[in-house]
């Protein structure tokens, strides 16, 4: 059995009459088998097509053939060439492929019956075999963001989490360093140990460097790891608690994004901090007006347990400064708010470079991590304001509750230091199942962060 994928952008007589006016919309298949072939017709439907819409198509061709025997399987790209404006084939390709690639992700490790097909693409031309290969490579990476996110709370722990990390890295330019017990108070992680302190699962924080380029300065990658977060004493009390086994989603993306320059041997020299808790409540917890000291001598009031996020990523990027990083990318699942500012679709990025901000919203448009530039209003600081402490970690004001924890964020952040911030509280799942996203994790985050790191090093 062979498969082949034809696009399509009007009918043809394979094509059953009284489907022939939406056969051709965008992502429709019609799986029509011709002899000893299957062909897999996908509408185009559009005039124009975007890089994701690339990927979607990919997609969607992939999750048709879920039920397909194991076969070889070509594709057509001439009218997807045209309605994209007739850019570099290669690339078209690799888009295409990454979409399929992600497509066939599924999260089975613990069902009993996992189903998959092995599908090989044959490419007429062997030089276009690269591209299918930088799509594999890019798919993994994102792929291994949405198996951390869709591991369950007692199955990824802060101590599975850091041995798994180190068993990816092995044999990659990229080294692994753990940090925990004693040596996260003797060393002033004050907010990740104050935060894991209700837990019985020791805090860890990974480091995971990639000096490939040291003449290049030196870029830190933030992500928050909270491997459950229950709210601690401020215990959460919606239904959906569950979704917050998905708070290690930041880590996740940078874990991504770390593979993805290391499997792609992308020059740069780059630091991942990775703190990893959990957020539980028992006799020796954290508690509200508890104060925590940082190294550069700050003190926070706990205002509310359930902002742990930014207290873990506060001794996260201290330590960037302290190991000399020059910009900073800090990424979390830090706030509802974001989603009620933005809904479902991109994730927010702030700045203290607000004139970048646009720029990464440009690299998420390409990238399909979508971002829209959000503000780090300095006004506000009123809102964090502590009659004990030097901050407090929660906002007086109900309102604009991303903006307060990055500002949050910022205080922590030197003057000439670069500093990026992204909230993707509400894009750890896709807002819809479509195109190349499957059930579980989106695994958001990682093509962004690989295209910002590579954009920085670009001019440093
Ligand atoms: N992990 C949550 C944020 C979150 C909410 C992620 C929904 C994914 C989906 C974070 O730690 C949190 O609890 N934030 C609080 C902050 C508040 C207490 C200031 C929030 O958003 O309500
Ligand atoms: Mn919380
Ligand atoms: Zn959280």
């Amino acid at each position: 059995m062979h498969i082949n994928i034809v696009p399509i952008h009007e009918a043809n007589d394979d094509i059953v009459y009284f489907e022939e006016k939406s056969c051709t919309e965008f992502g429709k298949v019609q799986l029509i088998p011709k002899g000893e072939e299957l062909i897999v017709y996908i509408g185009i439907g559009q005039d124009s097509l975007t890089w994701e819409d690339i990927r979607f198509l990919g997609g969607i061709s992939r999750k048709n053939l879920n039920n397909a025997k194991d076969a070889a399987v070509s594709a057509e790209f001439s009218l997807i060439m045209d309605r994209a404006g007739n850019p570099e084939l290669g690339q078209v390709i690799s888009s295409f492929m990454e979409g399929w690639y992600l497509a066939e992700y599924q999260f089975s490790s613990y069902k009993r019956t996992a189903t998959s097909n092995q599908l090989t693409m044959q490419w007429e031309d062997e030089r276009l075999r690269e591209y299918d290969h930088a799509a594999r490579i890019r798919a993994n990476a994102v792929n291994l963001a949405r198996d951390l996110c869709n591991e369950p709370a007692n199955k990824l722990t802060p101590t599975t989490y850091a041995e798994r990390l180190k068993q990816e890295f092995h044999e990659t330019d990229v080294s692994v360093q753990v940090i925990d017990g004693n040596e996260l108070v003797s060393n002033e992680f004050a907010g990740i140990h104050t935060v894991a302190k209700g837990s019985s699962e020791p805090a860890k924080l990974v480091v995971l460097t990639l000096a490939r380029d040291a003449s290049k300065e030196k870029i830190a990658l933030v992500g928050k790891g909270v491997t459950f977060d229950s709210g601690g004493t401020n215990v959460k009390t919606g239904k959906d608690i569950g979704e917050m086994k998905m708070d290690m989603g930041g880590s996740a993306a940078v874990a991504g994004a770390m593979k993805l320059l290391a499997d792609s041997n992308t020059a740069a020299n780059v630091v991942a901090i990775l703190p990893l808790v959990e957020n539980l409540a028992d006799g020796n917890a954290f508690l509200p007006s508890d104060v925590i000291r940082y190294r550069n001598g700050l003190h926070v009031e706990v205002g509310n347990t359930d902002a742990e996020g930014r207290l873990i990523l506060a001794d996260g990027i201290l330590y960037a400064q302290l190991l000399g990083a020059k910009t900073i990318v800090d990424i979390a699942t830090l706030t509802g708010s974001i989603g009620s500012a933005l809904g479902l679709k991109a994730a927010g990025v702030f700045s203290n470079a607000e004139a970048d901000l646009w720029h990464y919203k440009q690299l998420g448009d390409q990238t399909g991590d979508y971002v829209w530039p959000m503000p780090v209003f300095d006004d506000y600081l009123h809102y964090l304001k502590s009659d004990c402490g030097d901050f407090n970690n929660m906002s007086s004001s109900p309102y604009g509750g991303s903006i307060t924890a990055a500002l949050f964020l910022k205080q922590f952040v030197e003057k000439e230091i670069k500093w990026v911030h992204i909230d993707m509280a509400n894009t750890v799942r896709p807002w819809r199942e479509q195109g190349y996203y499957v059930p579980g994790a989106s695994g958001f985050g990682v093509r962004l962060l690989f295209e910002m790191v590579k954009s920085e090093a670009a001019q440093s």
